[in-house]
């Protein structure tokens, strides 16, 4: 009984001192709380570093959004492959995620070697590997005929852009294949895939372990919003606010970040507590400088550390009699498996024993005891580093969630945390230490981190195929160069028919002459009144032009046209031009004045003379009874006289698109072509006489008012149309008619995107599938509205605003999609506009018999205006269908008023040939 006691005093002494010896020689590595607690302010700071746009760059804990945004919601199903690359083992897996909510997941899978020679040889031939194992596993498994989507679990740190496109920022623990740094690693594998002919494997999702951990235990526990890889390597993953993630734009919701935080330290910011141990480990690692915290940490470093330890122990005499064994100076002959083994609760001792046996050495009992504790000190201070920088993490999600108390659960897995028999424990312990106020569950990640990573496929997967469906419908605004050339081809051969007496009363192009015969010369002179009526504005101006000097003043003053009047009786409409020729007057002071009156009328009119001019049909917002075949001059004339207040002389009736071609004609004597993209779409241009078989006469040029907005109602675009273009015009005031403008103008565009956006969430494909009563509403979509939504300078959140503003919940999601709808719709109505215009240029060309034409066009409208790429698509598509045409574009900024303006002095001069001076 006696001996049994002395036996366990002389053994607990021992132990005693053995210890005590350890921990002397150990003081450095043994933390204490006040340090974790610092460690942990730290790693806080250096998230915010790694998460800030400035400090990015140089922090070392990169923070590297994953584009995963969504924990599993038990939607997710389908058949999926999967790659593990980058843990101790290297697998390939087939995932099957149950249909209708059953949250089943069955798994098979294969694993396959990761040689040194392959790791660490030729990056492609690393690829070609994995491309053959994954080749090898389809063909055992009979999947070869079958085209399955792919997650890649890559444990290493990238650099996502997007979810399927990760580009290697640095080989991290035992690999380092050449020429993959820097370079996307998706397309690596896809490459090497494309050598397998029989496979046909889309990879859809680049995920990192600690990802593929998180989201594996979520699936389980909806809680889980945070993963941590403790194996070979060490990292972990969380949920951040996206309202904090100042790389990827938008603020809505979640997104997770792979923090990387094996790095923390690089920057030297952990010198204080790394030992000579630490350096030395680091000196003989493959990537000497790196990952200094998880060199403190991980699997892969654990038991070179106890070997180094040992090493300089026994040269110091501490242990072994100071004998050393050859085997204790090779690399990497303690492994953590090692470790772990030696400290195991009971059969501890004996297993340090059978280790130290096996490296060569002759132990005693207080070595086995002192090297015992060696392998604890290592370990405790691995898990307590790994407690510290995840509680950094815990508080963090719990600020971002402004609570004073977090419930969550952390997803765990690894194989120095599944097998080392103290280490969860104690690193439970001291993360409930560091962070009292939260509440934390561990969950193991029982079937590793591709049930995860076929997850984030499976979403992945849906929206993909989601994609497919929106991009088919963009594509068909997509024209190609030929369908633009047969438009140009259909527009040049209108023109033609419109100008011919035969051909003319069936075309579909009217080509109107316009009695306006020359551009403005410098000697217009006088005082006139303009109205400007048609575009987005009614104005009436009061125009004083000087002549010789070229010098035009102007006032003006909008007024708006109420829609019951657009739409109401000829008789009021005038009625009400009138009265705002009244109150113009008496705004200038001008009451009773007599002045010549130009007046701009933006629809088509049949003219026999400059004054005269019959409507013949109303386009765009108007549509006032008795109007159509009347001559609106008259009309206007009788509504003066109806008043009875004031005279006036109106001289002259003016398209918008010729008020529009004077106006910049009178700085620019090139200009013979006058173009409005605004509310609607129209040209005219000068031509020559003898072509014009409506006008007697064959000399000189005349300018023709095309009204090419009503190219392609005889059905000749139709193949061009979309379903969306018939339903606006079927929902528009004039059905069947300006078939063209109802593609290009301002007044349309709109009313296209939203019959777009209303088919997409029809479809589910746009705002949760909720056709709001604003996308329900004609006319939200203003040209100015188009034109904010597709500028460049605008970020997706002030896109989303705008969405906001017209009424319209979008996530940031929906937001680039409406973006895009936007922009197809603006670059096919651009490129339909321009390849109308090569056709006038190109005849101009053509009719003068030149090699190359310089021409001017001038141009109004607040599409052209106001849309950031309207005017550049336009005039890129003009060059590319007439590269024989050298077409300068200048914008008229007086508005048409002034052109008509100049043209009613020129028919004054006519009319009264004795003023002339
Ligand atoms: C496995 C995961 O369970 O754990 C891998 O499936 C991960 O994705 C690995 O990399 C990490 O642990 P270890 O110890 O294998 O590096
Ligand atoms: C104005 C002209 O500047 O532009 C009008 O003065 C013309 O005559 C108008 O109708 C066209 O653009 P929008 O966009 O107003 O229809
Ligand atoms: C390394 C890798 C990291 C990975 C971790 C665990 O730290 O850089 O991406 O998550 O190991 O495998
Ligand atoms: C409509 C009108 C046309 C006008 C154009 C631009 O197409 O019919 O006359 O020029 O809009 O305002």
């Amino acid at each position: 009984m006696f001996a049994v006691h002395l036996m366990a005093f002389y053994f607990t002494k021992l132990k005693e001192d053995q210890i005590k010896k350890v921990d002397r020689f150990l003081y450095h590595m043994r933390l204490s709380d006040e340090t974790l607690l610092d460690i942990m302010a730290r790693f806080r700071g250096e998230m915010e570093r790694g998460l800030a746009k400035d400090t990015n760059p140089t922090a070392s804990v990169k923070m590297l959004p994953t584009f995963v945004r969504a924990i599993p919601d038990g939607s997710e199903n389908g058949e999926f492959l999967s790659l593990d690359l980058g843990g101790s083992k290297f697998r390939v897996l087939k995932v099957q995620v149950s249909e209708k909510g059953k949250r089943q997941v069955q798994m098979e899978s294969q694993f396959y070697p990761t040689p040194n020679e392959i790791i660490r040889g030729n990056g492609s031939e690393l690829f070609d590997y994995v491309a053959d194992c994954l080749a090898d596993f389809m063909q055992t498994k009979d999947l070869k005929h079958k085209k399955l989507p792919l997650g890649l679990t890559f444990s290493f740190p990238c650099r996502q852009t997007k979810l399927e496109e990760g580009v290697l920022i640095s080989w991290t623990k035992k690999f380092k294949a050449r020429g993959v740094q820097d370079t996307d690693v998706v397309s690596h594998l896809t490459n090497a895939m494309k050598k397998h002919k029989d496979m046909d494997v889309d990879i859809l999702a680049l995920v990192n372990d600690t990802v593929g951990t998180m989201m594996t235990c979520a699936y389980d526990d909806p809680y889980c919003e945070v993963g941590v890889i403790i194996g070979t390597g060490t990292n972990a993953c969380y949920m951040e606010d996206m309202s904090n993630i100042d790389l990827v734009e938008g603020d809505e919701g979640r997104m997770c970040i792979n923090t990387e935080w094996g790095a923390f330290g690089d920057d030297g910011s952990l010198e204080d507590i790394r030992t000579e141990f630490d350096r030395e480990l680091d000196l003989g690692s493959l990537n000497p400088g790196k990952q200094l915290f998880e060199k403190m940490i991980s699997g892969l470093y654990l038991g070179e550390l106890v070997r180094l330890i040992l090493l300089k122990m026994a040269r110091d005499g501490l242990l072994f009699g100071g004998e050393k064994s050859s085997a204790l100076h090779i690399k990497g002959k303690i492994e953590t498996r090692h470790v772990a083994a030696m400290e195991k609760y009971k059969e501890g001792l004996a297993n340090t024993r059978e280790i130290l046996v096996d490296l060569g050495l002759e132990p005693s009992e207080a070595d086995c005891i002192a090297v015992q504790h060696v392998c604890t000190v290592v370990s405790f201070r691995s898990a307590n580093l790994c407690a510290a920088a995840l509680a950094a993490i815990l508080t963090r999600l719990r600020e971002n969630k402004k609570l004073a108390r977090l419930r969550t659960t952390v997803g765990m897995d690894g194989t120095l945390y599944k097998i080392h028999p103290q280490y969860p424990k104690c690193l439970h312990k001291v993360v409930r230490k560091l962070v009292p106020n939260c509440d934390v569950r561990f969950l193991l990640s029982e079937s590793g981190s591709t049930k995860g990573a076929a997850m984030v496929t499976a979403v992945a997967s849906r929206v993909q195929a989601q994609r497919k469906r929106i991009d088919q419908v963009l594509a068909l605004f997509q024209l190609t160069r030929e369908q633009l050339v047969d438009v140009q081809g259909k527009m040049r051969a209108e023109l033609e028919y419109g100008l011919k007496r035969k051909t003319h009363p069936l075309a579909t192009v009217k080509m109107l002459p316009t009695y306006v015969c020359g551009m403005p010369d410098g000697t217009e002179k006088g005082k006139f009144l303009a109205l400007d009526l048609g575009g987005t504005n009614f104005r009436v101006l009061l125009v004083k032009i000087r002549s010789g000097r070229r010098s035009v003043r102007m006032y003006n003053k909008i007024f708006a046209i109420p829609l019951e009047i657009m739409q109401g009786t000829g008789e009021e409409l005038f009625d009400h031009i009138v009265q705002c020729i009244a109150d113009f007057l008496d705004y200038m002071g001008l009451k009773g004045a007599q002045l010549p009156l130009g007046f701009t009328f933006s629809f088509p009119c049949r003219q026999t003379s400059i004054d005269k001019g019959t409507l013949i049909g109303w386009t765009k917002g108007f549509k006032a009874t008795d109007c159509e075949g009347e001559d609106v001059v008259d009309m206007l004339r009788e509504a003066i006289k109806r008043r009875n207040e004031f005279d006036l002389d109106i001289v002259a009736i003016v398209n918008d698109t010729v008020g529009t071609l004077m106006t910049c004609g009178y700085e620019d004597p090139n200009c013979e072509i006058g173009l409005i993209a605004g509310t609607g779409s129209n040209m005219c241009y000068m031509e020559e006489m003898r072509n014009i078989e409506l006008v007697e006469g064959d000399e000189g040029k005349m300018c023709i008012n095309t009204e090419w907005g009503g190219f392609g109602d005889n059905g000749c675009i139709d193949d061009i149309r979309t379903q969306y273009d018939t339903e606006v015009d079927e929902g528009s005031l004039n059905p069947g008619k300006q078939r063209y403008e109802k593609m290009t103008s301002g007044m349309y565009l709109g009313e296209i995107v939203r019959q777009i956006l209303i088919y997409l969430t029809k479809q589910g494909l746009l705002f949760r599938g909720q056709i709001s009563e604003r996308l329900r509403t004609r006319g939200i979509f203003e040209t100015k509205f188009l034109s904010q939504i597709e500028s460049d300078r605008l970020a997706l959140l002030q896109v989303r605003r705008i969405l906001q503003q017209l009424g319209l919940d979008s996530t940031c999601e929906d937001s680039i999609v409406v973006k895009e709808v936007c922009g197809a719709v603006s670059r096919r109505a651009a490129q339909l506009c321009g390849a109308g215009l090569a056709a006038v240029v190109e005849k101009r060309r053509e009719d003068q018999g030149l090699e190359h034409l310089r021409i001017t066009v001038g141009v109004d409208g607040t599409l052209y205006k106001l849309h950031p790429h309207f005017s550049r698509i336009l005039q890129e598509t003009v060059k590319e269908l007439a590269p024989r045409c050298d077409v300068a574009f200048v914008l008229s900024e007086d508005g048409s008023g002034k052109g008509a303006a100049l043209i009613t002095a020129v028919a004054k001069r006519l009319q009264q040939p004795w003023n002339e001076n």
